[in-house]
Order: structure tokens, then C-alpha cells, then sequence
């Protein structure tokens, strides 16, 4: 049986700070500039703020890489400006969680910079540092972000663990008093009155002991080293601790961000009786448009198929214990009009398609700044103008060391790249988009003039009006909170159906994933006749009859 509980029945909007609005001209959002637009989140009708880190940076990864987890970077604001932000937010009944980011810090903490000084320094233990073996790195893992995952440091002779980039050297979980500076700070946000956090790949914390070698792959230095550290062997027993020491003496949420868990590990990690987490972030469906084996640089199209049968398992498998977060975006992935929708012709009809798919299944729904207002991917003409640090990498790996095409590089960085997601927000039709007075950190997408958040409020026809609407039925009808999924037509390679039901009510969904007309039929297993249409992206005139020609890109859902 589903609980009730106030995170299952929120709407959580993702704020990139960097790119989301610059209120003093310096060319990087800020925290004022939040301020200024939290009326407009408001208006869209969000319940929940996860803001991605604005702790003090270098911004080795765009504040993912934290020098000081309890002060504000200078470039956001203070933390003056922070109370301000999460009061304003607050009277709006909006609530804040702040992204959590502890599998790693940067290399500018001053732990970090206690714990290079000496093998017995008392924060020495705070990392995972290893002497070399065979005058190479302690094992053959690759990091995320290129090259190995070791990095060898002259002043001890030995070398630390970084899974993402060397300016993120990786904590060591299995230290009690780091875990314990963690739950410390933790709770100083808490205190501050917080509603929550976002755990940034908080499945990779444990790794497995003696961090053995990664299997061998032909022609490869550096290999995957995950099976090693995604859901390690302490990783329950740790976010239990949290629970325990920390997230249970408050009213919060939490959401842990888990590439490669499974949906049956993701029914560990959020069962209630389990006490770890509210709710998984993870990326099965994400994966889908990768070829079987390789990173995701290398694209495939995407079956339908994959997708449903993927979001449909992890549907079934948090039914009644656990519970899913709903995205199509974040700060990490492409835009998803440009990815799965159509974002020439249709952006406006096929980016609704998407959010009334996303939005009428199980689980905790997620909007990306600007995916709102239908905002597409970018092509830069040249790797000069891009900013993120694994693009950057990966480009210069395969161009510069092993003479790729650099044409077909830019190609998977138009599809795949993070700065797709990172352009700044567009409030208007002025210069920059409205979103800063002076040079943009990144440059923003042209298409500024047509597409904007002016515009959109300004037409009852918009995108933007059409998520407010599907967050307002959340509101109205419970059975899109607490329902109960099935799949229809698992088959079909373009249109993505299903079913909700809570006691004797029921409500279809019918999206179309294409161009083409189709031609939906409930095949008697239900009747429409009596059917109120709750939403859909067209006109629809005739909503009596149990089949109907669907149009391209189009969705319906239909409450029995
Ligand atoms: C996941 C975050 O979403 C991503 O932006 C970041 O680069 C890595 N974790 C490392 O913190």
C-alpha cells in the first residue's frame, strides 16, 4: 500500500544557478536573480526548489567540485543573500533542497589540502590515497571525466582516488569521523531549515575493498572500474546511518541521484520500512539512445520499445514500496524536445507530448529550467565556445591523442553534450535573452527571439501554460499521485500508452512518440463513452468514442 507523504505529491523544478538568471551583470546567474524570478515559479505552480550547488567553488565542474560546503560561492552571492533566497521561497510556500555532494570535494577543501600535506596528517584518512603498483596507478579505473581515476601526488609519493575530475579527489566513507563531518554539515543546512536533499551519485560512496582491477578491455589503458563502487558493499548500511543520525530528526526529502542501480536495488534504497532514501534519480531510460557496452558518446536511435519496457519495469517494481523521481532533463542531459521530441516543426506539440507522458505516470515529476518553455539544444560552430569539462576532455582525448574525426566528435556533442542543458535560461526577447546585462558565461541560444518565457506567459497556448496545467491536475485528481500503473500496447513502436487506476477510477493515457498519424483503439478492454478529456495538446472535438485517430505528436489523457 502507497503512503501519503507530501514529496510524493509534489512538482520539484531544478535550478542550475550559473545559467538561470544574473541579476548584477557579471555574466553568471545568481542568487538574487533567483529572487527575482520566484514569482514566476509560482505562477508554473512548483512545490519544491532543487537547486544545484552554489557552495564555495573553482568550478573545476561548475560548483560540483566544493572547497567549502558551508559558505555560498562569491559569484552567487552571500549567504545573507541565501537566507533572503530561501525565505522569499518560503513565503511562497515553496520549499528548497539543496544538492548534497559528498562522493567527493574539491581539491581545494582544506581537508583535501591537510590531507596531501603528510601520510600522517590527522585528514589523511579523509581520502582514498594508495601507492603506486609497478610504477603505475593503484588500479586500471577510468574516470568519468577521462583518463585514469588515480592521480599521483609528488609531496607523499602516492596517488588519490578521483572518479570524476583530479580537482574532485574522492572522500572516504569508510572513515567514521568524515562520515560524521558530513552529518555534521548536513544538519547545518537542516538547521537553516532546508527541506531536503539532492545526493549527488550518492550510490558510488562505498567502494569494495582493495579497489580491484576493472576487467580488460583490447586497446584500453583505463577501463570502468563501476561494479567497484556503484552500490557498493556498505552503501545500505551507510545511507542508513544518515538516516538515522540525521534525516530522521527532520520533515525532508530526500532524492539520491544513482546511475547504474537497478530497479530492484532502487526498491532498497526507497523502501519506507528500509529508512534510507525518499526517492531514486536514476537513469536506465537515459541510457537507451547508447549503444549496449559503450559511454554515451556513442548514439543510437531510440526504440520505444526500450523506453517503455524500461520505465514501465521501474513503474511495476516501486509500486508498493519505493518511489520514482520523473525526468526527461537535468543539468547533465540534452534537451529532451531535441532528443525525443521534434524541436522544429512540432517543439511546441511534441515538447507537451513529453511532459504529459512524464507527468501521469508514478512518481515524483522534475521540470529543467527552460524545459518550460521548449528550450532546444545548442551547436556551437566550434569546441572553442563549449565549457563542460567532460565534453572538453573528451574532445581533446579523441581528437588531439587518438586523431578523430572532429566532425563526428561535434556531431555527438550536438546530441549529447551537457552544455545542451546549460545555455542560459531565456526570459525574453532583448539582448542575451534577458539574462544578463553583460557577457554571458556561455553563449545563449539564438533562438531567444522566438522562444522565451515573455512570450510564453503571454500565450495561453505555450508549453509553459500546458506543465501548469498538468501540475495543477496533480493537484486535483489523486489518482495521478497515488494510482496505479499499467502499460498498454508494449508493442508499438510509436505510440506510448497506459493506464491508472485507484479504486474504481481510471484515467488513459495515450501519447504519440511520432509524425505519423495513428489510429488508437481501446480494443473494448475499457469505455471512453462516458470519459472526461483532462488535457491533450489538440483541439479535441469528439472525445466519446473508444477509438480515434491520434496526430502526429499528440496526447490525450482521458479520465474514466
Ligand atoms: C553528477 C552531477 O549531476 C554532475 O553534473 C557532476 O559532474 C557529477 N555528478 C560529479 O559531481
Amino acid at each position: 500500500m502507497t503512503t501519503r507523504q507530501w514529496w510524493k505529491e509534489a512538482v520539484v523544478y531544478q535550478i542550475y544557478p550559473r545559467s538561470f538568471n544574473d541579476s548584477n551583470g557579471d555574466g553568471v546567474g545568481d542568487i538574487q536573480g533567483i529572487i527575482e524570478k520566484l514569482d514566476y515559479l509560482k505562477e508554473l505552480g512548483v512545490d519544491v526548489v532543487w537547486l544545484s550547488p552554489v557552495y564555495t567553488s573553482p568550478n573545476d565542474d561548475n560548483g560540483y567540485d566544493i572547497s567549502d560546503y558551508r559558505n555560498i560561492m562569491d559569484e552567487f552571492g552571500s549567504m545573507e543573500d541565501w537566507g533572503k533566497m530561501l525565505a522569499e521561497m518560503h513565503k511562497r510556500e515553496i520549499k528548497l533542497i539543496m544538492d548534497l555532494v559528498v562522493n567527493h570535494s574539491s581539491d581545494e577543501h582544506e581537508w583535501f589540502v591537510e590531507s596531501r600535506k603528510s601520510k600522517d596528517n590527522p585528514y589523511r584518512d579523509y581520502y582514498i590515497w594508495k601507492p603506486g603498483k609497478d610504477g603505475a596507478e593503484p588500479n586500471n579505473w577510468e574516470a568519468t571525466f577521462g583518463g585514469s581515476a588515480w592521480e599521483y601526488d609528488k609531496q607523499t609519493d602516492e596517488y588519490f582516488l578521483h572518479l570524476f575530475s583530479k580537482k574532485q579527489p574522492d572522500l572516504n566513507w569508510e572513515n567514521p569521523k568524515l562520515r560524521q563531518e558530513v552529518y555534521d554539515m548536513m544538519k547545518f543546512w537542516l538547521d537553516k531549515g532546508i527541506d531536503g536533499f539532492r545526493m549527488d551519485v550518492i550510490n558510488f560512496i562505498s567502494k569494495v575493498e582493495g579497489l580491484p582491477d576493472g576487467e580488460k578491455v583490447e586497446g584500453k589503458k583505463y577501463v570502468s572500474g563501476h561494479q567497484y563502487f556503484m552500490n557498493g558493499p556498505r552503501i545500505h548500511e551507510f545511507l542508513q546511518e544518515m538516516n538515522m543520525e540525521v534525516l530522521s530528526k527532520y520533515d525532508v526529502m530526500t532524492v539520491g541521484e544513482m546511475p547504474g542501480v537497478s530497479p530492484e536495488e532502487g526498491r532498497l534504497y526507497t523502501s519506507e520500512d528500509r529508512k534510507e532514501l525518499n526517492m531514486v534519480f536514476q537513469f536506465e531510460h537515459m541510457d537507451l539512445d547508447t549503444q549496449p557496452g559503450m559511454n554515451k558518446w556513442h548514439l543510437k536511435p531510440l526504440d520505444l520499445r526500450d523506453l517503455k519496457r524500461s520505465l514501465g519495469k521501474w513503474q511495476s517494481e516501486l509500486e508498493d514500496g519505493g518511489w520514482n523521481s520523473l525526468y526527461w532533463n537535468n543539468h547533465d542531459q540534452p534537451r529532451i524536445v531535441s532528443r525525443w521530441g521534434d524541436d522544429m516543426e512540432y517543439r511546441v506539440t511534441s515538447a507537451k507530448m513529453l511532459a504529459t507522458c512524464l507527468h501521469m505516470m508514478k512518481g515524483t515529476p522534475y521540470i529543467y529550467q527552460g524545459e518550460e518553455l521548449g528550450m532546444t539544444n545548442i551547436k556551437f560552430d566550434s569546441i572553442e565556445e563549449y565549457k563542460d569539462i567532460e565534453t572538453l576532455n573528451m574532445y581533446k582525448e579523441r581528437v588531439d591523442d587518438h586523431g578523430e574525426n572532429p566532425e563526428d566528435i561535434m556531431q555527438s556533442i550536438y546530441t549529447k553534450g551537457r552544455d545542451n542543458a546549460r545555455t542560459p535560461v531565456q526570459w525574453n526577447d532583448t539582448v542575451n535573452a534577458g539574462f544578463t546585462s553583460g557577457t554571458p558565461w556561455i553563449r545563449v541560444n539564438e533562438n531567444y527571439r522566438k522562444i522565451n518565457a515573455e512570450q510564453a506567459l503571454a500565450d495561453q497556448d505555450s508549453i509553459f501554460h500546458y506543465y501548469r496545467k498538468l501540475i495543477r491536475l496533480r493537484k486535483q485528481h489523486e489518482i495521478i499521485v497515488y494510482g496505479s500503473f499499467d502499460m498498454l500496447y508494449e508493442n508499438h513502436t510509436e505510440i506510448f500508452a497506459y493506464t491508472r487506476t485507484l479504486g474504481d477510477e481510471k484515467l488513459l493515457v495515450v501519447t504519440n512518440f511520432s509524425g505519423n498519424n495513428h489510429h488508437f483503439d481501446t480494443k473494448d478492454t475499457f469505455d471512453l463513452s462516458n470519459a472526461e478529456l483532462l488535457i491533450s495538446n489538440y483541439e479535441v472535438g469528439e472525445t466519446t468514442r473508444n477509438s480515434f485517430e491520434l496526430k502526429p505528436w499528440e496526447a490525450r489523457v482521458y479520465k474514466i
